[in-house]
């Protein structure tokens, strides 16, 4: 491979997953590690196979049907993790198998109680044995920035030597900065001398705010990949954002001269996609991804922009992938107007598919004049649904007011009957949500609730994502609507029909 390209390794699925609350079904991973080939990503890593076996399976079903980029799968330095990597990514066309364990001193004392030659000798056995399985294999000093340099320097030449093609260096607690991290990668070249035979790669969080400028300045320092999440997500404060560093490569290129092959125009899709699955909203003033990242207020903003784009503009919203927002169909669109729509936007419906989705449309098409891309991407990920529903909605009546108790009645179909019950609320969403639990029966805790326009104007579509959980398990609902009511009660009803899907098999944490 050319020598200033970047190796993207992309985590989401992973350790974004490891976001509270952002945990995903398998059918989930799927879509996004399609929606990351899409985006050209090298590497993804889909999982944590040992840890549960929603994991195993989701890793598994990667590994099955995502072809084109490397698939890997997280071990600790410990047998078993290692066979159940190599088992999960036993279909996986270029499998890699990524073993790692803690070597700064407070880990090790305070975590493990062993020693440094302990330690060592974990590592090597580890990376043995996976290379045993796979031909390629990644080992990660966990809390590098952390460690002490003489030991790191120690256990990667040795982790190389024992077979490793691509040694991690994390900056675990997000606790390094810009001048030193690039300083580090700069020695473990200089003083591990078969540093040359293996990949360098960084993993950077952000609690500071520096992942993304710690993982420049070690690429300025040659490091050769860069783990990433989309959105940032991940542990705590999260991970080095994706489209942040893609970005700062590709619109900074003659002083990085780096590149990498990530078709970044499917960015914004992709941010869009990794938000409705987890639930977590993008903040608006987010770097690339954010609604406000290429919105000029101030007038003379404006005016300069109107002369030439690039006097306020650094890179185009196009090339991200912001498409115009243009109007794409209205009431009097038909059947195929939409279908060619959605298949411009990446859905192939089928018939019984297409005709649900069509249907809500013409209902919003009714109450909004414009109907955006956005909302027939919020209409899609409402009405298809990877599972079947065993709760739909049939009907809502609300009663609100400042004089009057908040009343709602709802009625839900299932299997055939329909289920109707009443009950107050504090307000018009909490009597809804209480209604739903009376029909469901199923005891669940409301831990988030948060609600996004999608559109401009007074008639946008609103989508709201809801948290619930249930024995420690949490599940994320997302609905959508011109009405806010509607969208909520939607949203709720989702995550109960996760939860229910997902039945009483119980996930063990990682
Ligand atoms: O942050 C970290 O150290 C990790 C390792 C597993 C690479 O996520
Ligand atoms: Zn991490």
């Amino acid at each position: 491979m050319d020598e200033n390209r970047v190796i993207i390794f992309d985590t989401t699925l992973r350790d974004g997953e490891q976001s509270p609350g952002a945990s995903m079904s398998v059918d989930d991973k799927v879509a996004l590690a399609l929606q990351l080939e899409r985006l050209n990503v090298d590497v993804i890593e889909a999982g944590f196979p040992i840890s549960s076996d929603v994991q195993f399976e989701g890793v598994k079903l990667v590994a099955a049907k995502v072809r084109k980029p490397t698939i890997c799968g997280l071990a600790r330095c410990i047998d078993q993790d290692i066979d159940r990597a190599a088992a999960a990514l036993e279909r996986a066309a270029r499998p890699r198998i990524h073993t790692f364990i803690a070597t700064s001193k407070i880990h090790m004392d305070k975590k493990f109680r062993k020693s440094e030659a302990e330690i060592l000798e974990m590592a090597i056995k580890s990376v043995t044995r996976a290379r045993g399985y796979v031909d390629d294999v990644e080992f990660s000093p966990e809390d590098s920035a952390r460690t002490g340099k003489e030991f790191l320097f120690r256990i990667i030449e040795a982790a190389i030597s024992a077979g490793a093609t691509t040694i991690n260096v994390p900056d675990t607690v997000g606790y390094s900065n810009p001048e030193e991290f690039g300083q580090l990668i700069r020695e473990i070249f200089e003083r591990v001398p078969n540093m040359r035979k293996a990949i360098l790669s960084v993993h950077c969080h952000n609690d500071l705010g520096l992942a993304v400028a710690n993982t420049l300045a070690a690429i300025r320092n040659g490091a050769q990949q860069a783990e990433v999440t989309i959105n940032g997500i991940g542990e705590r404060a999260g991970n080095c954002s994706l489209e942040e560093v893609v970005m700062a490569l590709k619109t900074r290129e003659s002083f990085y001269r780096k590149h990498t092959a990530i078709k970044t125009d499917e960015i914004v899709k992709t941010s869009r996609m990794v938000s409705k699955v987890t639930g977590m909203i993008v903040q608006p003033n987010k770097a690339i991804v954010g609604a406000n990242a290429f919105a000029h207020e101030a007038g003379i903003h404006q005016d300069a922009m109107l002369k030439d784009r690039t006097t306020y503009e650094i890179m185009t919203p196009e090339s991200v992938g912001w498409g115009d927002t243009k109007i794409v169909l209205g009431r009097h669109s038909g059947r195929h107007g939409l279908k060619s729509r959605l298949q411009d936007l990446g859905y192939n419906l089928g018939k019984e598919d297409l005709d649900k989705v069509y249907e809500r449309f013409l209902k919003i098409a009714d109450k909004k004049k414009e109907v955006f891309d956005a909302d027939l991407e919020a209409l899609v990920g409402d009405e298809i649904q990877d599972f079947s529903e065993a709760f739909m909605l049939e009907y809502f009546h609300i009663l609100s007011g400042d004089k009057v108790l908040p009343t709602a009645t709802i009625a839900l179909k299932h299997k055939d009957t329909i289920i109707q019950d009443a009950s107050v609320g504090d307000g018009p969403v909490d009597a809804a949500f209480k209604a739903i639990d009376k029909i469901i029966n199923s005891p669940v805790k409301l831990i988030d609730y948060s609600l996004q326009a999608l559109t401009g104007g007074k008639e946008a579509m609103g989508e709201v994502h809801v948290t619930i959980a249930n024995n420690g398990r949490k599940f994320v609902g997302r609905g959508a609507s011109t009405d806010v009511i509607e969208a909520s009660i939607r949203a709720y009803l989702h995550a109960h029909n996760r939860l229910l899907h997902a039945g009483s098999k119980s996930e063990s944490e990682h």
